[in-house]
């Protein structure tokens, strides 16, 4: 597939991710809880997101030629956000005290894969 389609893939995903982390970081803070019938289908489309970022974030470092390992440092720092975005879900369920602040947190860790993502740090 062309870099192209991966992008907006990836894209796609991310604003999946970032819309349903938000959404449930405020349904938490507002009391919700996983009764809610809101909870299984924002966790299956932060699911959902996370799975479409790392296919086509893996289609893009192909297509911008970066094949095996060792991975350039920005790969690590963008799996680490992934890896936190995964995270997330549970982390807002188990400490509701701290969703309100973890709601600043989800767009915090999105604009800086937007900027390791353009940016490349480690890559000459
Ligand atoms: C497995 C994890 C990830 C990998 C391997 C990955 C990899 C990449 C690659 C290779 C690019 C293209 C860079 C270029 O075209 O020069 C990219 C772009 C981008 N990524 Fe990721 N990414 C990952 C996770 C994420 C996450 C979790 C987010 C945000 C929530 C994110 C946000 C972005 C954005 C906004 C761009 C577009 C930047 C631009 O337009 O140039 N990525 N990513």
């Amino acid at each position: 597939m062309p870099y192209e389609v991966y992008k907006v893939l990836h894209l796609a995903g991310v604003f999946m991710v970032v819309m349903s982390s938000g959404a449930l970081a405020m349904h938490v803070a507002n009391g919700g809880t996983k009764d809610h019938a809101f909870h299984r289908p924002a966790t299956i489309f932060h699911g959902v997101g996370l799975l479409i970022v790392f296919v086509a974030g893996f289609g893009l470092m192909a297509r911008i030629g970066i094949m095996g390992f060792p991975w350039p440092a920005f790969v690590f720092m963008k799996v680490g956000i992934w890896l936190l975005f995964g995270g997330m879900g549970a982390l807002i369920y188990r400490k509701p005290q701290l969703a309100s602040k973890l709601w600043w947190v989800v767009w915090l860790l999105a604009a800086t894969a937007a900027w390791v993502a353009v940016y490349k740090p480690g890559t000459p």
